[in-house]
């Protein structure tokens, strides 16, 4: 559970809503329905879907229809047109008393001012969602410490409210979300209030929660960087419009549009690209077979202070010394001068990560999943991919500027990268789960 489907919602505030939806229709934007007849476009045509199971995090500067694009999911704001899908059910065909009871069974909210009620203790806060579902007192107390205890407040549960810190509040409004075990968490810049250091705390802690609990999770975000610790796709969000969706990583190697590049320009680098990006697919590999003249051969043109091998069917089998290569003998075989100890790293490391290992001059060996050896990876490849931030529109054509809908650009991660380096797409699993 907890696939969700948007297709083509548009929601207009604001009077002369039959007008701004047949403008939207031929191909009006926010501005230009404005302008026309005074409604104010919140949401434009959007149309993607939030898999199961995954973070999806809404991104954009204010205004630009986060919240209200949020909150038209479990329909606490009525889309204008569209349908939604939850699953297999059309939310946007739920009754008042069907949407209510669906609500509260499907969906968990955290806001960022979570107010908890000052005169419950926590775990009478944490308990109030599944109180109002008439859930049996045992049942609901057990469910909540639970609750309270994967936030990390187990100790506190008695304790009312105001003291507690702020950060130490936001997990209790967390624990509440969590305890009535919706499949789906909505999350509106949750974390803004808290302190950078707690906030920290709290994005790598929901992270690892998600991986135990396997929620799916819609978070609205201003800070790129709370995007990328969170480590899912992101939804480029501008006048009610999606921009651009995927994961940090190829949104910063391939921005849809200057909107996007000039958002993303001060990300870190280093801590979005993954090993695989950079590892260098074109260079020599030799096998565990050849021998050392026919090694010699092939590695002739030198460069380098080592090779990496790989078996026949791809797999990643050690590296070799320029140094252990030159004095061996001819008739072995490269299989006996194995460095006992070479780097690996898996395909999914972040770079910051990888810097470490290369620290010392030689070669890392990136190794996807399965075993197959992707290519090296030495400090001059990540100077050069840090080096390489891309400029926008480098490779979309004119037509393409205005999007339609989002589906036309969450293809983008399918595109072939026009030169080896930073825009190398990211070919293995679509999660960041590995770094
Ligand atoms: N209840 C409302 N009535 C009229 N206009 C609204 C209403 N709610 C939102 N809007 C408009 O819809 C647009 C999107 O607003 P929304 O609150 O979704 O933005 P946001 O991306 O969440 O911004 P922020 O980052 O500031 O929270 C804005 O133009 C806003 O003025
Ligand atoms: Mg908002």
């Amino acid at each position: 559970m907890g696939r969700i489907t948007l297709e083509n919602v548009s929601k207009i505030f604001g009077s002369n809503h039959a007008e701004a939806v047949d403008l939207i229709s031929r191909g009006k934007r926010k501005a230009e329905v404005a302008e026309a007849c005074g409604a104010v476009v919140g949401l434009c045509d959007i149309s993607f879907d939030v898999r199961e199971g995954e973070i999806l995090i809404l991104m954009g500067l204010s205004g630009s229809g986060k919240s209200t694009l949020l909150r038209c999911m479990n329909r606490l704001v009525e889309p204008t047109v569209g349908r939604i899908l939850v699953d297999d059910v059309d939310v946007t065909r739920l009754g008042r008393k069907e949407l209510l009871a669906f609500r509260q069974k499907t969906f968990g909210m955290v806001f960022q001012h979570f107010a908890l009620l000052p005169n419950r203790t926590i775990l009478s806060n944490v308990g109030f969602g599944l109180e109002i579902k008439n859930v049996p007192v045992k049942q609901r107390t057990d469910a909540a410490m639970q609750a309270i205890e994967l936030v990390g407040l187990k100790g506190w549960e008695s304790k009312y409210p105001h003291e507690l810190s702020g950060g130490m509040q936001q997990r209790a409004g967390l624990a509440r979300a969590l305890a009535a075990d919706a499949d789906i968490l909505l999350m509106d810049e949750a974390f803004s209030a808290l302190d950078p250091l707690i906030r920290r705390d709290m994005q790598a802690e929901l992270r690892e929660l998600q991986r135990k609990l396997k929620k799916t999770i819609v978070f609205v975000s201003h800070d790129l960087d709370e995007a990328v610790a969170l480590g899912g796709r992101i939804v480029l969000m501008k006048d009610g419009e999606v921009v651009q969706i995927g994961q940090p990583e190829e949104v910063v190697a391939r921005p849809a549009t200057e909107y996007v590049r000039r958002f993303v320009e001060h990300i870190d680098l280093a801590a979005v690209m993954r090993a695989e990006q950079v590892a260098d697919r074109a260079a020599i590999v030799l096998s565990p077979t050849d021998t050392v003249a026919e090694a010699r051969l092939r590695t002739a043109a030198g460069g380098s202070d080592g090779w990496l091998v790989a078996d026949q069917d791809g797999r990643f089998v050690g590296r070799v010394r320029a140094e252990r290569l030159a004095n061996a003998r001819v008739g072995d075989t490269v299989s006996g001068l194995l460095d006992l100890d070479p780097g690996v790293v898996s395909a999914g490391t972040r770079l910051d990560a990888v810097l470490g290992q290369v620290a010392d001059g030689g070669a890392v060996a990136v190794v996807a999943e399965d075993g197959r050896l992707i290519g090296p990876i030495t400090s001059r490849d990540i100077v050069r991919a840090l080096a390489a931030r891309p400029n926008a529109h480098h490779d979309h054509s004119p037509t393409q500027t205005k999007p339609a809908g989002a589906e036309r650009w969450t293809g983008t991660s399918q595109n072939s990268p026009s030169t080896r380096s930073a825009t190398t797409p990211s070919t293995g699993s679509p999660n960041m789960a590995v770094g």
